[in-house]
């Protein structure tokens, strides 16, 4: 595990990526805890791209700063998807800020694009950092959970729950498509728990034809309204299959005929007041990293695993989410070197496989339970 030298007195805190319900209630823990230990705090505003542009953009906090966010969505530090920061020149730009304003470490919150962004800072230019995973996407392969996914998933319910009145007055079918980047953790979870009749998500092959049978079966068996819920990252376009299943089940007002809608959630599940399991899990991991950050430690990143939150290597967590990703998206197997590992000792790489297949293995069961429970006539 990598250590810092340097005693650390005063540490920044940003967001960055996408905006996560919950990223309020981890800068307030971030900021409390760490004043209570002494620890002079820095607000950094916009993420790196703040970071880079300084002082306009930093701002010291007090205990009193931080109040009454707990329950606001969004982020008060604001949020940026930086590109410059992919380059040298940006992450030492940003460096050299932290070293002039006196910043002796950084908590950083955001998803995997913030992580690479925390890895280069502390690999490149000795700035430690510790990152906590706010993202709705739950797509951090090496911690179980990140900070906004249970909020997303209970707005995706709610918003379904909604759309399922109305299909069930009309008997119509809506194939809605919901957030998650490539992962299909939201899809997966919401189709369970509205009792969708099918779900596509990238991680596994979607047969249209089986799904648009069923319908039919259960249409015929005298179903009124149907939930097809759509990872944004599938290999399918949601709203050429909505057109689908009409073409194939015909429209007009006879009994075979499904009428589809089209819904797209987009942005608005990643906002709203964060649940209290978000909550309660920015307020955890903030603390545990503060605790990182004082000990020395640097490149590391907070990890729910099975209920407990750990420090993982950030090198670590990245290879594992390489690895993993690889195995489903085409895109990334084409970039993902296995022999990256080889950098990792037996045991690492031994604890990374076991990972993989606790996520494969999650993913196969959620879909196998929202199969087994949708609603269906088998008639063969
Ligand atoms: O990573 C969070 C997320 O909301 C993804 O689910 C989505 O694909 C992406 O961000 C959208 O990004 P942007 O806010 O830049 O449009």
């Amino acid at each position: 595990m990598a250590e810092s030298a340097k005693k650390i007195k005063k540490i920044g805190v940003l967001t960055s990526g996408g905006d996560a319900p919950g990223m309020n209630a981890a800068v307030r823990s971030v900021a409390r805890y760490a004043i209570r230990r002494g620890v002079e705090v820095m607000g950094i505003y916009e993420g790196y791209k703040g970071l880079m542009n300084g002082k306009n953009y930093i701002k010291k906090f007090n205990a009193r700063d931080v109040s009454n966010i707990i329950d606001e969505g969004g982020t008060i530090l604001y949020s940026a998807r930086c590109t410059e920061f992919r380059e040298r020149a940006g992450v030492e730009q940003a460096a050299n800020i932290c070293r002039e304003l006196g910043i002796d470490g950084l908590i950083t919150i955001g998803g995997d694009g913030t992580f690479r962004g925390a890895y280069d800072l502390s690999t490149m230019f000795g700035i430690p950092c510790i990152g906590i995973p706010g993202t709705i996407d739950n797509d951090i392969t090496a911690s179980d959970y990140s900070i906004g996914y249970d909020t997303a998933m209970n707005t995706t319910m709610g918003l379904i729950d909604k759309l399922r009145d109305t299909c069930e007055s009309h008997a119509r079918c809506n194939v809605v498509e919901v957030m998650g980047r490539n992962a299909g953790y939201i899809a997966l979870y919401s189709a369970v728990a509205v009792g969708a009749t099918a779900v596509a998500v990238k991680e596994r092959p979607f047969d249209e034809d089986a799904a648009i049978k069923k319908l039919i079966q259960c249409r015929e068996a005298g179903k009124r309204n149907f939930i097809v819920v759509v990872s944004e990252g599938a290999n399918l376009n949601a709203e050429e299959f909505a057109k689908k299943i009409e073409a194939v089940t015909g429209t007009g007002h006879h009994e075979k005929a499904i009428e589809t809608k089209f819904a797209r959630f987009a942005h608005v599940v990643r906002g709203g007041s964060p649940s209290l399991r978000d909550r309660v899990t920015a307020a955890k991991m903030g603390v545990a990293a503060v605790d990182l950050l004082l000990a020395g430690r640097t490149n590391m990143f907070m990890c729910e695993r099975r209920d407990n939150i750990i420090g993982t290597d950030i090198m670590q967590a990245i290879y594992t989410d390489r690895k993993y990703k690889a195995s489903f998206d085409p895109d990334i197997a084409k970039k993902f070197d296995p022999s990256e590992g080889d950098k990792f000792g037996p045991e690492v790489l031994a604890e990374v496989d076991a990972l993989i297949a606790e996520r494969k293995a999650e993913i196969d069961y959620i879909l196998g339970l929202s199969e087994n429970t949708s609603n269906y006539r088998n008639i063969e």
